[in-house]
Parts: C-alpha cells; sequence; structure tokens
C-alpha cells in the first residue's frame, strides 16, 4: 500500500467514527498486515486524539462548510492539519500525500481544495494557533462539549488535569506473574533486553515501560511470567481478599486480564467462572487461560440472564467489570471522544443496574462483590451503587482503605494519570449481609 493510500484510509476511517460507526480498533484490525500500517495507526489515533482542535482550526480555512456527502473529505484535511501541527513529516510532503488521497476516496475535484486549505494553514500557522488557543475549552482540550461540561461539573478540581491527561500518549504496563518470578527479576532481565522499565508505585505486581514494546520483544511473556495490563486494573484481584477454597465469578470477563490476575494471585481456589457475552472477546480468554497454563470455567453468555449459565451454587467473590463509557481509558481509546454520548451513558447506566440487581442472589451470604467500571463519571459508579444500597436490603458498602485514588461516598476513584500513571478507575466493595438469626 502507498502511503498515500494510507491517508486515504485513515480519512475512511474517521468518517466512519464521526458518522458512529465501528471503533478505531475494529477498523484497523483490517490493515494490520499492510506495509504503512504504523503510519496509519499513527495518523488514525492521532486525528481522533485531536479532532475536537482540529475541526476548530479548520473552520475559518473553510469559505463553506462541507456537504454531508463530502465528509470524507473534511475528514481528509484534519488528516492533513494532524500531519502538520503534530507529525516531523516536512510539509510539502503531507500535503503532496494528502492531496493525492483525495483521488483515492472518489473526490478528485477535491485535490485544489485540499491543496489551498492546507498551504494556507502552513502560511497562516503561527496566527490561527494563536486565536485556536484563545478560543474555547472543547478547542483547546480537544474534548466535545459534554465531556467537558462532565468533568468540571463532576470533578472541578481536577478536570484541566484529566483533559491534559486524556490527550497523552498511554503507558505500557506490565503485569508480574508472581507465582512464577519476582518482580526484581522482570526488570533485570528487561534491563538486560535494552528495555528501559520501571516498578510502578501502586501495585506489587506493576512495571512501567519507558517506550510501548511488541510483546514477543519482552522476555518472559511468551512463558507466562508477565501479561501486559494496565496498573488501575491489577488492582482488582488483591481487592477481592481471595482465600483458598472460594468460588469466584468474573462477570463480564473478556478479554481475561483480570481472570488471568485472579487465579495467578491465589492458586487453590476452588473454581473460578468467567463470563463474557462476546465470543471472540472470550477466545482471547482462553487464549490468555492457555498461555499463562491457568483454568476457568468459561461461558458465553449475557450475565444478566442468570438462569442460562448459572447452575445455583452461590458464589464467595463475584467481579462485576462492567460494560461503561469507558471515560477513564480515552489515551488508550480516543475515539470514544467521538463514539460517546450523554445518551450512551444513560444506556450504560441503567445495564450497569441491571447487572449488579441480577448477579447479587448468584452470591453467598457474607460473600463479597467487586464492582468495577473504567470511567470517571460518578453516575456510572457512585450513583449507580447509592441506588442498589437503595434498593437491596442485604447489601452493605465497604469502603476500600488505600492510599491511592480518591475516596467517595460510596467507593475508590483512580483518576486518569500522566503517561507514568494508571488509567482512570473506579472500586466498590459490596457484602451481601449474613440472615438476621431467628430468635
Ligand atoms: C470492561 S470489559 C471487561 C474487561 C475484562 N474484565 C478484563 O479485565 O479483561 C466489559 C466486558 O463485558 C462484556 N459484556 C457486555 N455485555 C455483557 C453481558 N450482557 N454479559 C456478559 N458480558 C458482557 C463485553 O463483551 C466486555 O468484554
Amino acid at each position: 500500500m502507498s502511503a498515500t493510500n494510507c491517508r486515504a484510509i485513515a480519512a475512511s476511517i474517521l468518517t466512519a467514527l464521526r458518522n458512529g460507526n465501528g471503533s478505531l480498533t475494529s477498523h484497523l484490525e483490517k490493515y494490520r498486515d499492510l506495509p504503512d500500517y504504523s503510519l496509519l495507526q499513527e495518523i488514525s489515533y492521532g486525528s481522533c486524539r485531536w479532532f475536537f482542535q482540529l475541526e476548530q482550526l479548520l473552520q475559518p480555512l473553510l469559505s463553506k462548510p462541507f456537504k454531508a456527502k463530502d465528509r470524507n473529505l473534511e475528514s481528509l484535511l484534519i488528516i492533513g492539519l494532524y500531519q502538520l501541527k503534530h507529525l516531523s513529516t516536512p510539509g510539502y510532503a503531507v500535503i503532496n500525500e494528502t492531496v493525492s488521497a483525495a483521488q483515492f476516496l472518489g473526490k478528485s475535484w477535491g485535490k485544489s481544495l485540499v491543496n489551498a486549505v492546507l498551504r494556507n494553514y502552513l502560511r497562516n500557522q503561527a496566527e490561527l494557533e494563536r486565536r485556536l488557543e484563545e478560543s474555547s475549552l472543547v478547542a483547546t482540550s480537544a474534548h466535545p462539549q459534554w465531556i467537558v461540561d462532565a468533568l468540571f461539573d463532576q470533578w472541578p478540581d481536577q478536570a484541566r488535569q484529566i483533559l491534559s491527561n486524556n490527550n497523552s500518549r498511554p503507558p505500557m504496563t506490565l503485569r508480574v506473574n508472581l507465582q512464577h518470578t519476582t518482580r526484581d527479576k522482570v526488570l533485570e532481565r528487561l534491563s538486560a533486553a535494552g528495555i528501559a522499565a520501571q516498578a510502578g508505585p501502586l501495585c506489587a505486581t506493576s512495571i512501567y515501560l519507558a517506550d510501548p514494546c511488541p510483546v514477543k520483544d519482552l522476555p518472559g511473556f511468551s512463558d507466562g511470567q508477565i501479561s501486559v495490563q494496565d496498573e488501575a486494573s491489577q488492582l482488582v484481584a488483591p481487592l477481592m481478599q481471595l482465600n483458598p477454597g472460594l468460588t469466584v465469578l468474573d462477570a463480564c470477563a473478556a478479554p481475561g486480564g483480570k481472570t488471568c490476575h485472579i487465579l495467578e494471585s491465589e492458586r487453590s481456589l476452588t473454581s473460578v467462572t468467567a463470563i463474557d457475552a462476546d465470543p471472540r472477546r472470550l477466545l482471547r480468554l482462553t487464549e490468555n487461560l492457555q498461555r499463562l497454563g491457568l483454568q476457568a470455567n468459561t461461558h458465553c453468555a449475557d450475565a444478566k440472564v442468570t438462569e442460562k449459565w448459572w447452575n445455583s451454587e452461590s458464589f464467595d467473590r463475584i467481579l462485576l467489570d462492567a460494560p461503561c463509557s469507558a471515560s477513564g481509558v480515552i489515551r488508550r481509546h480516543p475515539d470514544i471522544k467521538l463514539l460517546r454520548s450523554p445518551a450512551n451513558v444513560e444506556a450504560l447506566q441503567a445495564e450497569q443496574q441491571q447487572f449488579l440487581l441480577a448477579l447479587w442472589p448468584t452470591l453467598k451470604s457474607n460473600g463479597l462483590l467487586l464492582y468495577t467500571t473504567c470511567s470517571i463519571f460518578r453516575a456510572e459508579n457512585e450513583l449507580i451503587i447509592e441506588a442498589f444500597l437503595q434498593s437491596v436490603p442485604d447489601a452493605k458498602y465497604e469502603s476500600i482503605v488505600a492510599d491511592w485514588g480518591v475516596e467517595c461516598r460510596y467507593g475508590r476513584q483512580l483518576l486518569t494519570g500522566a503517561i507514568d500513571g494508571p488509567d482512570g478507575f473506579f472500586f466498590c466493595l459490596l457484602r451481601k449481609t449474613l440472615p438476621e438469626l431467628s430468635p
């Protein structure tokens, strides 16, 4: 594939996302084998990350708005601006390649427009950038208005930092399998392989790599000594208070990062049941279990429809890592800025409530349920718990005592970290109270 084609593909992907179709990961997956894949990935991620800023930057360069049918040409211009503003590729090369890409989009007539707009940007860059700096937070932070509003409303003191962290490139973090090795030994092996890394501050198992690297180059990956997992997610297994002989349900388990960590943390559990509704993601869970030499009972099912998969034997521990807006992992999935909406979050809230209500009967008396999301919106976190506690009398809130995150009325919140910090993540522990003894 030529570099030109790569820009046309990036423009098509951005257009699909702007129209609410697919996800960055699902679109890019189709092009993994292309020689220009890393450029495609860079441009696609970058143009999503900065979309709301680039869209603003483009406005004064256009004499009239694009028609809906020419959205892909507008996306191509946004991609052109991304390259000129954020990449070190010489301006003339970016303009040449982006102009030619108009043809691959079937819009040869747009070549002169693309050429004129991008050259105009380069000529007036300083003034356009200065005006941008003075415009709205949507443009300066590169986030949609509703996310800006939600963050300032819910996290007024941290909102600016979160917005900035959301635009940083996420770290690659490893989880050490302490059953097989120690963190110091892994750090030594990484150093010997020329891979710069340091121990994470929040977990005994976490290691931050200075730069992302393919897993095949990581010593110890193929033999199960390490896995890739954000540090926030590595806090989950220790919070589950695992002991020998317990039965564990992981209700939304795929691709299985937390299932595997649970099994690595306590080798004498009686059983781990891992459920996910998505067969492709469940397959990845099975592959992860295999690589690490671990075993779980897996079911492809809607976890909320318990009669389809539950044999009536209650669990000592339940992990509900609920589907959510993923607002805590925007730096990893910048397409979230384009794909999510307030209506979307409302629908997720309703589902999160349903998960809790459906799974609660499968928990033993005195058992623990850990509710987690990779969201930083209170509506998906403490408000869900508050509503649940109001409607379920035998559920008791247990606070998490820790030296990380923000203690909320219900639960503990990690806010999205910078390049050397964890994802935004929410944790809340609920215990099922013992039935009262009759006199
Ligand atoms: C936050 S992700 C889980 C990540 C996983 N716990 C891990 O650590 O690798 C949420 C998962 O819920 C699954 N899911 C969505 N709806 C579901 C349902 N009704 N029943 C079971 N799983 C569901 C999705 O397929 C997705 O894999």
